[in-house]
């Protein structure tokens, strides 16, 4: 018989029982996607799913419905699964366990094989993995809480196009967090204004600006007008302070041809950066970074829409999984929180997502949400952009928290300060060097951290009018996405 004669193929003891062929539906664990057996190979791809089942339904059943949802299986059996390596293509479900402190959650644990999977493609990998499983109706809710990635598997990617070695090279900027501003009000700002608020804010000592995500190409400033009048801003700024400065040109468009365009006269005017938007979706972000690797361009990306789906625990994607692709994907910069700040931070979870960006390796961790080991095995690292409701105040908070390796991005806590542009990217940057002398001569900043802003404002006039402003601003709200094995408060 054909299916047996091909030499790679090897029947199962599912294949072997008369009943597993049989025309007609059978339990998902029945049909093999249950194995508590299996053994994890070092080339598997491997899934970590919080799942929800519903009511009566088992979760060992609950999670094979996952494996094979997300991989070979449909609701019925179909005699066609024997044309192939059924058994190796099936997804193995291989550990349920309950969520602790839950009493409808389990976590699930599916090994998929790599052959599954188109190299260096992660649209094929979702097609997969976040396809029609998420609306099966046995679950409840389901949510993807973390991946490993087999080091055969991140070969097949290039990764960020510049990483943060080179990005710190080209810059000429060593030893401290960049700084950045988001470039404010949102919309409606002209060419020329915004040309304007750029250059006040390099001049004043900012590394980078930045376009803001829902900055394209609108009736009160095309984006032509726009990269012009930025450019010019980014040049005179870094003539007058001898620094390399940049600002990212949102170069998101209605469709690809748009992004490419925009991105070559980003390059024609000089630009040491681009930025898109993460919802322009994965075959655009992995198009737009091969562009980026050809023309030496850091690549930022906004997780603009990313909340939606990875805020709540109960269903969607955790951010340490876009995190991954993202890394895979090829981008050089990547929003992942502030801890402090506006947005969704807690300070466990936001860890693990900075260690998944910046680590040549990360080791398991619970405490940060990390269930695998993953081995990045070379690929360059992502600079994380903490970005949302900042400012100089906090400055203690962000090098304590983040570390050197981060940009960090004061939009309103830059443009808005009370003597202009200019005084509040003075405050953030005086704000920035004197903590970084603080911690490199070995004081506890931590705990010294609003005296050593003291100290420094007495001699910066626009840093004591930042503290004045904002020092007592704080977003004192409960986590919704903190790690299950360590319940943490979020700290303004
Ligand atoms: C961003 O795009 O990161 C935000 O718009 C930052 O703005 P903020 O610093 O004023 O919160
Ligand atoms: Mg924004």
């Amino acid at each position: 018989m054909l299916v047996t004669s091909l030499p790679w193929r090897m029947e199962s003891q599912h294949e072997r029982s008369a009943d597993r062929y049989r025309a007609g539906v059978l339990k998902y664990a029945q049909m093999g996607y249950w194995d508590p057996d299996y053994e994890p190979k070092e080339t598997d791809v491997l899934a970590l799913f919080r799942i929800t089942p519903q009511e009566g339904v088992d979760p060992q059943e609950a999670a094979a419905a996952v494996a094979g949802e997300s991989s070979t299986a449909t609701w019925t059996v179909v005699w066609t699964d024997r044309l192939t390596a059924a058994d190796v293509y099936r997804a193995k479900a291989y550990k349920v366990e309950p969520v602790p402190n839950s009493t409808e959650q389990y976590f699930a644990y599916i090994a998929y094989d790599i052959d599954l999977f188109e190299p260096g493609s992660i649209a094929n990998l979702t097609a997969s993995i976040i396809g029609n499983v998420f609306g099966f109706k046995p679950l409840k809710a389901l949510r993807l809480e973390d991946m490993r990635f087999p080091v055969a598997y991140v070969k097949t990617f290039d990764g960020p196009p510049t990483g943060i070695v080179v990005e710190r090279e080209r810059l000429d900027k060593f030893g401290r967090p960049l700084l950045g501003a988001t470039t404010k009000p949102k919309l409606g700002l002209s060419g020329r204004n915004y040309g304007r608020v750029v250059y006040e804010a390099l001049k004043g000592g900012l590394d980078f600006t930045k376009d803001d995500e829902n900055i394209n190409s609108q009736p009160f400033m095309h984006w032509r007008d726009r990269f012009g009048f930025v450019m010019e801003a980014v040049n005179r700024a870094s003539a007058a302070s001898g620094e390399v400065k940049g600002h990212y040109l949102n170069v998101t468009g209605a469709t690809m041809e748009d992004v490419y365009e925009r991105a070559e006269f980003a390059k024609e005017l000089g630009s040491v950066v681009v930025m898109i938007d993460l919802v322009i979706g994965y075959t655009a972000i992995q198009s737009i970074s091969k562009w980026a690797r050809r023309n030496d361009m850091l690549l930022h990306l906004h997780r603009a829409g990313a909340s939606t789906y990875t805020r709540q625990k109960n269903h969607g994607i955790s951010f340490r999984v876009i995190a991954k692709w993202m890394r895979l994907a090829g981008v050089d910069h990547i929003h992942a929180g502030t801890v402090v700040g506006k947005l969704e931070g807690d300070p466990n979870t936001i860890r693990g997502f900075y260690n998944i960006l910046r680590e040549p390796y990360n080791p398991s961790d619970l405490e940060s949400g990390l269930h695998f080991d993953q081995d990045w095995a070379g690929m360059r690292k992502v600079m994380p952009v903490a970005s949302g409701g900042i400012h100089a105040g906090q400055m203690h908070q962000l090098l304590t928290y983040l570390g050197d390796d981060v940009v960090l991005q004061f939009g309103g806590g830059t443009i808005g300060h009370p003597m202009g542009i200019q005084a509040g990217a003075i405050a953030n940057r005086v704000a920035l060097e004197a903590m970084v002398l603080a911690r490199n001569e070995g004081r506890d900043i931590w705990n010294e951290g609003p005296d050593i802003l003291a100290a420094a404002a007495r001699t910066c006039q626009p840093l004591k009018a930042a503290l004045d402003t904002w020092g007592e601003v704080t977003f004192d709200y409960t986590s919704t996405d903190t790690p299950d094995f360590v319940p943490t408060p979020t700290p303004a």
